[in-house]
């Protein structure tokens, strides 16, 4: 059945571009999620997957339903952890019966954030475990994939991030820090994983999300209006989201790596739209 999309002008047919791939999927812990939409899309799309997730989000998440009625197995894992992801790595072979085609990191959190510690006021013991979760955990998974060669050649992995990386956004606190380390990662593990397997690493930068995590951030419902009208094709929904990946899972992608890819509706690189200027304008005039 093809998908009609987040501005209701298109559809998205199915299609098989992802046929006799396998995949891991880091992140997906309940319907909202990033990484459930991508795993759904990846599915659809002719991929077999293995999802993944932390023991305490398989709890108190909605993952193991979803996976059940999907018929996808799961191997909890917790991505700061080196040991538990060599024995994810393992298991994912075994369960997919061959090397890894595509991962998706779809992995972060801020205890600062959550506990509503401001930036100048952080607690540097969440900060570390924010960089730890949020950007090292990329780096841990793609160093234990490559010395296990687990990866195949010219495989693909994608991680999410944010455009808080590279412009302030106020209070995205620690978060923003990590999205800059990861994004540092990706063109640096790009850059080796390239040369030493062909492996393409890049990251996208996605519009705010109505998620578990996009949520965590206390600004992001006045946020969300803000963003889709500074946006000149609208943001970009977890769909929109799932397409993109699916695309740099896919062999048209091959020679795509080390990048920031904006899926952001045009957001990144627009100061103003018309719409926004004249409601500024009936503000002032009224
Ligand atoms: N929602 C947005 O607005 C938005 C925008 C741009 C980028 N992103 C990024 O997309 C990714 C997915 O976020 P989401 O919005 O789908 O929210 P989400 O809360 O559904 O996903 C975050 C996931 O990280 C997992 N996680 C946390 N600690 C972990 C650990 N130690 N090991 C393994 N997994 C762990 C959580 O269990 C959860 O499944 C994140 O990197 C987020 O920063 C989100």
């Amino acid at each position: 059945m093809p998908r009609i999309c987040s501005d209701h002008t298109m559809t998205v047919q199915k299609c098989n571009i992802l046929q006799g791939k396998k995949g891991l999927i880091f992140g997906a812990l309940d319907e909202r999620s990033l990484a459930w939409h991508v795993a759904k899309r990846c599915m659809e799309c002719g991929a077999d997957i293995v999802l993944t997730n932390t023991p305490q989000a398989l709890q108190l998440g909605t993952l193991p339903n979803l996976a059940q009625q999907a018929g996808v197995p799961i191997v909890p894992c917790d991505a700061t952890d080196i040991n538990d992801i060599r024995h994810l790595l393992t298991q994912a072979q075994t369960l997919l019966g061959g090397s890894i085609d595509f991962v998706l990191h779809s992995v972060a959190q801020s205890l600062n954030l959550r506990r509503h510690r401001t930036y100048e006021k952080v607690n540097y013991d969440y900060f570390l475990k924010t960089l730890d979760i949020s950007a090292l955990s990329l780096h841990k998974i793609l160093q234990a994939a490559l010395d296990m060669n687990a990866i195949s050649q010219g495989g693909s992995v994608v991680t999410l991030t944010y455009l808080a990386s590279e412009r302030y956004l106020y209070g995205y606190n620690d978060m923003a820090d990590a999205k800059a380390m990861l994004e540092s990662i990706v063109r640096q593990m790009g850059a080796i994983y390239g040369t030493a397997h062909g492996v393409r690493v890049n990251a996208i930068s996605q519009s705010a999300t109505n998620t578990k995590a996009g949520t965590q951030w206390d600004e992001q419902a006045c946020f969300s209006r803000y963003v889709n009208d500074l946006s000149p094709l609208g943001a970009a929904d977890a769909d929109d989201c799932a397409d993109l990946c699916v695309t740099l899972f896919s062999d048209f992608t091959r020679k795509v790596t080390m990048q920031t890819i904006y899926n952001d509706g045009g957001f990144a690189h627009t100061m103003l739209t018309g719409q926004l200027m004249s409601e500024f304008r009936n503000t002032i005039d009224n």
